[in-house]
Parts: C-alpha cells; sequence; structure tokens
C-alpha cells in the first residue's frame, strides 16, 4: 500500500512531463509498416496514445480461449471430459489437475491457432480482445479450495506473438475475477453461489495479478502490441452492491498498474491504457473515485437480446443506428462485446431464422459498425469462434455464411439510411 500511494503522489506533484503526450506507441504490421497512423496523435494533447487514429477498433473477442463458456463450445466441453459440469473450477475438480491440464492445455493448443489469426487479419480485423482468469498467475490460487487449469500461460504468450506479428491490437481483460465478480455464471470460471470478489483480500489478488501482467506486457517481446488491460469484466450491475470496487479496487489497481510501469522506467509513450465497464453498464459511474485518469479507457457490451428495445426487426436497426454508446460521457469507448443473436424466445422462429434471414442479419450488422465507428473507438464481436451452429454468435460463421463481408470495407455504408 505504502509504495502505491507513493506512487499516487508522484503522479500528482510529480514529473507532469511524462504525461504530456508525446510520441505514440508505434503499432506494426507484419511487413513493418505502421499499422495505425498515430503522427496526428502525437502532436495532440487530447487525443490518447495507444489508440488508433486512423483506424477504428475493429476486433474480435477470442471467447471460450481461456475462460471457458460451455455453451459456446458444448462439444469440446463434453470431450475434454467436462460434460454436465458449468465451468473450468467444476471441471478441474472433477478430473484431477494432472488430467485437467492435459485436456485444457490441447484445448489451449487447438481452439485458436495461428491460421485463425490470419484469417481474421485477411478480414480486415486490427483487434483481438482476450479474456483471461487471475488464475493465469498461478501461485495467486488457494491450492486447498481452488481448482483452475495450469499452463495457460504459454498459449497467452503463444497467441499474443501471433497476434503482434500479424500487427494486431490486443487488450487482455481480466474476465474471472478472484472469488468472481457476479454469482452463477461460466464466464468467471467458477460457478459461485455468490459474487466473493467485493472484498479487500480479493481486490488485493486481482492487485497483485494486474501488477504482474503489466510486467510481462512490458517485457515479454510477445505482448508488445498489448495495448489495454481491463480490469475486470462485467461486475454486478448494481451500483451500491459494488461501492468498494469503485472506491477501492478501481483506484488500487489502476495504481498497481502505474507502480509496475514505473518500476521499469515505462514512459508515457508506453503506458497502457487501463480499461473499465462503462457507467452505461450499471456498476455507478467508474470515475468517481479515480483521481488519475491518464490513459483510461471505457468498455461498452452492447447486447440487444437482453436489452428492453421491442423485438422487431425495425426497433433493432433504428436502435443499432442512433443509440450513441457513449452518451454517458465516458471516453475513449470500445464497444467491447456485441453479437447478432436475438432474444430467446423468437431466436429460432421463421421470422428471424439465421438460414433464412441473412439480408436482416447483415444490414444490423452494417449498422452497429456505423455507429459504433461513429460515435466510439471501435468495436469487438462476440466471439470469434463456436460450436453452436449459429452465426449470430461467430464472427467466422458469419463471414462464411455471407452476412458479414470478407473485407470490413464491403459493410453497407447506407445501412442506417431512413434510420
Ligand atoms: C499520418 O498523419 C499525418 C498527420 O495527419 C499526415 O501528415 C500523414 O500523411 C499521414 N501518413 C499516412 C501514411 O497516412
Ligand atoms: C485532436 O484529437 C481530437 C480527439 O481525437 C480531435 O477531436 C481533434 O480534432 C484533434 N485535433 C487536431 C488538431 O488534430
Ligand atoms: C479491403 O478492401 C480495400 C478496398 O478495396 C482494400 O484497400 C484492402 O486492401 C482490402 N483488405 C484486405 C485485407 O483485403
Ligand atoms: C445462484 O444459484 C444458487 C443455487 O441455485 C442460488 O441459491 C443463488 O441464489 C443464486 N445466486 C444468485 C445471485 O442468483
Ligand atoms: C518481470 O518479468 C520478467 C520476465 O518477463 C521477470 O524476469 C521479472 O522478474 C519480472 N519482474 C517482476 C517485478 O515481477
Ligand atoms: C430501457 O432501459 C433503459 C436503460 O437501459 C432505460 O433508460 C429505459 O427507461 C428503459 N425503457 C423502458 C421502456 O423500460
Ligand atoms: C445498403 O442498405 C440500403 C439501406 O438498407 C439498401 O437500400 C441497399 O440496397 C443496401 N445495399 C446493398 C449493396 O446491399
Amino acid at each position: 500500500m505504502y509504495i502505491f500511494s507513493l506512487f499516487v503522489i508522484l503522479l500528482l506533484t510529480g514529473p507532469a512531463r511524462a504525461w504530456i503526450p508525446g510520441q505514440d506507441k508505434e503499432i506494426y504490421a507484419a511487413d513493418g509498416s505502421n499499422l495505425f497512423n498515430n503522427t496526428a496523435l502525437a502532436t495532440n494533447a487530447s487525443s490518447k496514445r495507444w489508440l488508433p487514429s486512423s483506424a477504428k477498433i475493429r476486433g474480435v473477442n477470442l471467447g471460450s480461449m481461456f475462460v471457458f463458456e460451455p455453451w459456446l463450445a458444448q462439444t469440446a466441453w463434453t470431450n475434454m471430459g467436462c460434460g454436465g459440469l458449468n465451468s473450468e473450477f467444476d471441471c478441474v475438480s472433477h478430473l484431477g489437475q494432472a488430467q485437467a491440464n492435459s485436456v485444457f492445455q490441447a484445448h489451449w493448443s487447438s481452439w485458436i491457432t495461428q491460421s485463425d489469426i490470419t484469417q481474421m487479419q485477411s478480414y480486415g480485423l486490427n483487434t483481438i480482445r482476450i479474456p483471461v482468469g487471475y488464475w493465469m498467475k498461478e501461485d495467486l490460487v488457494y491450492s486447498d479450495s481452488e481448482h483452475f487449469p495450469q499452463g495457460g500461460l504459454s498459449y497467452l504468450e503463444q497467441v499474443c506473438g501471433w497476434a503482434s506479428d500479424a500487427g494486431f491490437y490486443i487488450i487482455i481483460d481480466l474476465h474471472g475475477a478472484p472469488g468472481a465478480q457476479v454469482a452463477n455464471n461460466s464466464d468467471t470460471g467458477q460457478f459461485a453461489p455468490s459474487p466473493g470478489f467485493y472484498v479487500d483480500y480479493q481486490y488485493s489478488r486481482a492487485e497483485t495479478f494486474l501488477s504482474w501482467l503489466t510486467n510481462l506486457t512490458h517485457t515479454t517481446n510477445a505482448f508488445r502490441n498489448v495495448g489495454m488491460i481491463e480490469i475486470v469484466n462485467e461486475p454486478v450491475q448494481n451500483a451500491d452492491t459494488v461501492a468498494t470496487m469503485r472506491s477501492s479496487y478501481y483506484p488500487n489497481a489502476y495504481a498497481a498498474i502505474r507502480s509496475a510501469e514505473s518500476a521499469l522506467g515505462i514512459t508515457a509513450s508506453n503506458a497502457l491504457h487501463v480499461q473499465v465497464m462503462n457507467e452505461l453498464w450499471g456498476s455507478g459511474d467508474p470515475k468517481q473515485y479515480l483521481t488519475n485518469q491518464n490513459f483510461m479507457a471505457y468498455d461498452d457490451h452492447r447486447y440487444l437480446k437482453w436489452s428492453n428495445i421491442t423485438t422487431s426487426m425495425s426497433a433493432y436497426l433504428s436502435d443499432s443506428c442512433t443509440n450513441n454508446r457513449a452518451s454517458d460521457g465516458d471516453t475513449p469507448t470500445i464497444v467491447g462485446e456485441w453479437s447478432l443473436s436475438v432474444p430467446d424466445d423468437v431466436q429460432w422462429t421463421s421470422a428471424w431464422d439465421p438460414s433464412t434471414q441473412q439480408s436482416f442479419y447483415s444490414q444490423w450488422f452494417a449498422a452497429q459498425v456505423l455507429t459504433y465507428e461513429k460515435n466510439t473507438n471501435g468495436w469487438i464481436f462476440w466471439t470469434w469462434k463456436s460450436q453452436l451452429g449459429d452465426y449470430r454468435w461467430s464472427y467466422q460463421d458469419a463471414v462464411a455464411a455471407g452476412v458479414i463481408p470478407q473485407n470490413l470495407s464491403g459493410v453497407n455504408a447506407s445501412a442506417c439510411s431512413g434510420y
């Protein structure tokens, strides 16, 4: 704690010059060219480094890679011996550590390969967001009571290396927080009956994780294009329940990242963006206690499937064409999760059938892309790949179905005309 507060004081009173925007950390494509033209940013004090200036973020999530969500990949889950189990925690506890390590490592080596990265690049994507759990730092796991697969770090390094080589911007997201940030959801890595994250000792474990990850990001070549770390994905949508997350965890996690950078002598031009969920998410104002907001970024998740928008195609298009996802004033914002899925009760009816309604889904995709690129710094689709046989949850399948163009420059620029 002492070192954190010392650092906060330094930031407030200390070498302000280090925080005046200077030259951007550059992001290189495979051919050595600068992927994002940040020359304009370099002289523009109102811009943030480490974000594309001439390009928007156009990305996909690596869902079910390091935080397995069984609903997305039932076949793989069953083949791993985890059938019927809710989460990674439950599966590891069932299989035992050694067998679990073996099946998870087989999963990490096959779910996303270098050819996936190559394919994403050929589609004009420039960003990946990688959900991870705190258990990737294995000494944080309580060996007597917590059960998670081991050996993930080298696969994270491998996929980041491929993505860096291909010139991608990379966001690493703490998707599975210590104790679980929401109840009964496999996307935290455990199916916890209550959210156990919101206490000091769990915050402290998460801060240790972030400090470790920050150090790795700045010292490992494969991580050279990691430009953003999200400090917790989708906390409980109740401002009171998560009050200490905003007042304690957010500033301390921010300080942990900056402190790790300071220890390495990282200058402002190489500082990571620190991302939190935006105010629209519903966990309160993320900035409320953040006295230092240098290189912050905000994450918006937009699933009309779970919204209160009238379930009609015209209402969906109208909302997607007009709803400004940066309207809460949090900036820069990236729409870090969204899909083409519609409410469960209608999704397989003939009116919404993906095998006959491609023209709607294609227009809706375009409408979302146009609006997110107009109002925010870009978007990241959930997710790249699934075994659902439903392109509404898979970018790769949607391209194969002709719903998403093979080259994003083919998105219909008139998709919102009339809305
Ligand atoms: C990059 O941006 C600068 C400043 O706006 C501009 O002068 C330059 O031509 C741009 N370079 C490329 C390759 O687009
Ligand atoms: C500086 O960046 C901001 C935000 O991206 C932009 O609105 C503004 O036009 C830029 N100013 C100049 C002089 O490029
Ligand atoms: C996409 O199309 C644009 C415009 O035709 C072209 O400049 C670009 O090279 C294409 N991108 C890829 C990855 O093929
Ligand atoms: C989670 O599920 C358990 C068991 O079904 C239930 O008792 C508990 O209330 C649920 N928790 C929440 C927050 O919904
Ligand atoms: C930072 O990471 C490097 C390896 O990338 C490691 O050698 C070093 O011990 C780490 N430092 C800290 C403080 O964890
Ligand atoms: C829909 O939800 C938004 C917040 O997400 C709220 O502002 C709005 O009032 C709600 N509309 C209806 C009709 O419930
Ligand atoms: C683009 O969208 C507009 C508005 O929906 C539509 O009229 C037009 O036919 C579309 N163009 C293509 C090439 O699909």
